[in-house]
C-alpha cells in the first residue's frame, strides 16, 4: 500500500534566518514538495519561531494545494494559531526551548486536561490532530483514550542505530509492535523523525505505517541532488 509523504521544509528556514535574510523561501519549498509529488506539507511553528514563523504560515496555507500540516506544542498561544490558520492537519508535539529537535514523544500525562481540550477544539475546528509519541504501547492507548485521530510515532532512536550501523531489530519490533495495535484501537498511525533513504526503506516493511513526515535528510541531501530529486527518491522508496 503507498504511504504518504510529507515533507518538512522547517530547515529551508533555517537557513533563511541563520542570515537574516528573505532567502530561501519556504513557501517556494512548499510549492515544490507540492509540484513533485509530497502528499502533505509539515511545518513546526516554535514558540522561538527559529524557523518558520508566522508569516510563512499565512502565506503557504494561502497558496498551498496540498494539505499543510502544522506541528505545534500544546500552549495556549500555539492553540489560538492554529484556531485560526485552521491548517487540515495539526501534530502535537513536546517542545523545550532549549533542545536542537524535538528530542522526544509527548508526556500525555502531563496537562491532560489541558490536552484533551486542544484535541477536541481543533478537531471541532475540522483540523485532523494527531500526537507525537514514543513508540510504547502504553502512550498509543493513551492517544486513543484523549480522542486523537491519529498518531506519530517518533523513530529517531530508530533511525540513530541505522545510521551508526547498530543493531536495531528490537526497535524495529517495538515500532512494528505499537503500528499493530495503534491500527487495531482505529488511530492512524504516522511516523517521523530522523529519517533517511535508508531508514525509511526499513521502514517501509510494516505494514499498517500511513504517513512519513520527513524533513532534516531531505533538506540536506537537496542540497547535493537538488529538492525535487529528492522528494522523488522518497516517494519511489514509499510506493
Ligand atoms: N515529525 C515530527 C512530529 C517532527 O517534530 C519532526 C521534526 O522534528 C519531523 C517529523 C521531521 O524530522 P526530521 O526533520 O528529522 O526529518
Amino acid at each position: 500500500m503507498k504511504i504518504r509523504l510529507g515533507v518538512n521544509i522547517d530547515h529551508v528556514a533555517t537557513v533563511r534566518n541563520a542570515r537574516g535574510e528573505t532567502y530561501p523561501s519556504p513557501l517556494r519549498a512548499a510549492l515544490l514538495a507540492q509540484k513533485n509529488g509530497a502528499d502533505s506539507v509539515t511545518i513546526h511553528l516554535r514558540e522561538d519561531r527559529r524557523h518558520i514563523n508566522e508569516f510563512d504560515l499565512k502565506q503557504i496555507k494561502k497558496k498551498l494545494k496540498i494539505p499543510l500540516n502544522l506541528e505545534i506544542a500544546a500552549t495556549n498561544e500555539m492553540l489560538k494559531i492554529a484556531l485560526k490558520s485552521r491548517p487540515p492537519f495539526i501534530c502535537i508535539v513536546p517542545e523545550k526551548r532549549k533542545e536542537i529537535t524535538t528530542e522526544g514523544g509527548l508526556n500525555l500525562d502531563y496537562k491532560k486536561n489541558f490536552l484533551e481540550n486542544l484535541i477536541n477544539k481543533l478537531k471541532k475546528n475540522k483540523s485532523r490532530v494527531s500526537l507525537f509519541i514514543e513508540p510504547s504501547l502504553k502512550d498509543i492507548k493513551k492517544a486513543k483514550k484523549l480522542n486523537a485521530d491519529c498518531v506519530e510515532i517518533h523513530t529517531g532512536k530508530f533511525c540513530n542505530l541505522i545510521n551508526e550501523n547498530k543493531n536495531y531489530r528490537k526497535e524495529l519490533i517495538r515500532i512494528k509492535n505499537v503500528v499493530k495495535f495503534g491500527n487495531e484501537l482505529g488511530l492512524e498511525v504516522h511516523a517521523g523523525h530522523g529519517l533517511t533513504y535508508t531508514s525509511a526503506k526499513v521502514l517501509t516493511k510494516i505494514d499498517g505505517i500511513k504517513e512519513f513526515n520527513i524533513g532534516h535528510f531531505l533538506v540536506g541531501e537537496s542540497i547535493f541532488v537538488g529538492m525535487s530529486s529528492a522528494i522523488r527518491s522518497f516517494k519511489k522508496i514509499l510506493k
